[in-house]
């Protein structure tokens, strides 16, 4: 089968060297990419790079290889063409229908999904005019990806930086899979937890889990890109804030919960992927607990945390609220995920196989999800956003 074509349009802001990482990801995900950077972009990254890790020509202007008309066959040609960074010059130019080089060319020959990933001062994201672009390019149904918060060319931060590379490249996977499709979860709040909560002995010691968060953050990305307000309860995971993402970040079970409880008021769903301690040590130390000569050391006792999962599946805070959880499990996966379904009264539980090699850390995930009402849908070994939209896809058909 041949590759997907993809045209990777680079605009010329100071994140086109994150463009780089983007590339290498599509083309070791099996794309043949085509870079078509605007000039402004040569000045940040030059030719060679892409030429070489594209394996293609690269040409900013209409005006080389005249006789395989690239200003037309590039983009007739595409899969995808995603632009990124993107530039309020260049979504500017998208937007009115100019086409003063071959990237602009390329965009209005392009009959595939378009996706632009912007990146700019948070003053030229905010202008009117820009949101007037965007809000254009969506309309006719581009993809637009909301920048990322944070640090942004010199001191400055704010909104308009270039979400990570590996975000882009999920919308630009899903995309090709799924194609533009209407946002089902608009309008929607969804809750999703994520990471592992640490539960703390001493200042610097604390029991906690080998959960990443990864597959959190996939079902948050992925609740974004379908449209809905996302609240990300983030457990100690150090992963970067997805784009378009409400974060709030938590350390241990009791802080979680008070999180939870807070944001599902107004909630049509909540993903519980957060691995949470069932038990924390009864007393904290203030001081580092120390050896002590000849003796053994002191126990650590535990006592119970409390169970978020049941308690907000049992008094639901919204009637017809979806609540989904996730059971980890490392022996007689499937009997122990049916037993906690029912013990925790969600509708949905993700039940999978984890261990030290298994799931935790890891890009890929494998997993079964049972249903309330019977129902038990497979989910093959696949990126941690594919598990991430059969959740979704159920949680959407729940809420009708
Ligand atoms: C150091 C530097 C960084 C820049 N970063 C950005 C940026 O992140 N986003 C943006 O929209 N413009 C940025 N610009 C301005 C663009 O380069 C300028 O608008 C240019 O005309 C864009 O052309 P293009 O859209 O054809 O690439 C930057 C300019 C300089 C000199």
């Amino acid at each position: 089968m041949d590759k997907p074509k993809v045209v990777l349009g680079v605009s010329g802001g100071i994140a086109a060297y994150k463009a780089c990482e983007l590339l290498r990801r599509l083309t070791e995900s099996g794309h043949d990419v085509r870079v078509v950077p605007t000039a402004s972009a040569l000045h940040f990254v030059g030719a060679a790079t892409w030429s070489a890790l594209s394996g293609h020509p690269v040409s900013t202007e209409v005006w080389d290889d005249v006789h395989e008309v690239p200003h037309v066959r590039i983009g007739q040609q595409a899969d995808l063409v995603v632009v990124a960074p993107a530039t309020a010059d260049t979504l500017a130019k998208a937007a009115h229908g100019l086409a003063d080089d071959l990237l602009t060319n390329t965009l209005l020959t392009a009959r595939c999904p378009v996706v632009f990933a912007p990146a700019m001062h948070t003053e030229m994201w905010e202008h009117p005019a820009t949101q007037e672009n965007v809000a254009t390019l969506r309309r006719r149904g581009a993809v637009v990806i909301e920048p990322a918060v944070g640090r942004l060319t010199g001191v400055d931060t704010g909104k308009g930086r270039l979400p990570e590379p590996a975000e882009i490249f999920e919308v630009c996977r899903r995309v090709l899979a799924r194609g533009v499709t209407e946002p089902d979860l608009k309008g929607r709040h969804v809750v999703v937890s994520a990471g592992g909560t640490r539960e703390p002995l001493d200042p610097v010691r604390f029991l906690g889990n080998r959960s990443s968060g990864k597959q959190g953050y996939a079902l948050a990305r992925t609740a974004a890109a379908r449209g809905a307000r996302v609240t990300l309860l983030a457990a100690n995971t150090g992963l970067p804030d997805p784009a378009g993402v409400d974060v709030v970040q938590v350390g241990t079970a009791v802080q979680l919960r008070e999180a939870v409880l807070k944001a599902v008021t107004d909630a049509d769903a909540v993903v519980m992927a957060a691995a949470v301690a069932d038990f924390r040590p009864e007393t904290y130390a203030t001081g580092k607990i120390k050896k002590k000569d000849g003796q053994d050391p002191d126990p650590i006792v535990l006592v119970r945390n409390p169970d978020i999962l049941a308690e907000i599946s049992t008094a639901r805070a919204r009637p017809g609220q979806v609540i989904v959880g996730f059971a980890a499990e490392t022996d007689d996966v499937m009997a122990n995920g049916r037993k906690k379904l029912e013990r925790k009264g969600c509708d949905l539980l993700v039940v999978n196989e984890v261990g030290e090699r298994k799931t935790f850390g890891s890009e890929e995930n494998e997993a079964v999800v049972l249903g309330a009402d019977g129902s038990e849908t497979p989910v093959p070994h696949g990126p941690k956003e594919a598990l991430a939209e059969t959740v979704w896809d159920l949680v959407a058909r729940r809420l009708g």
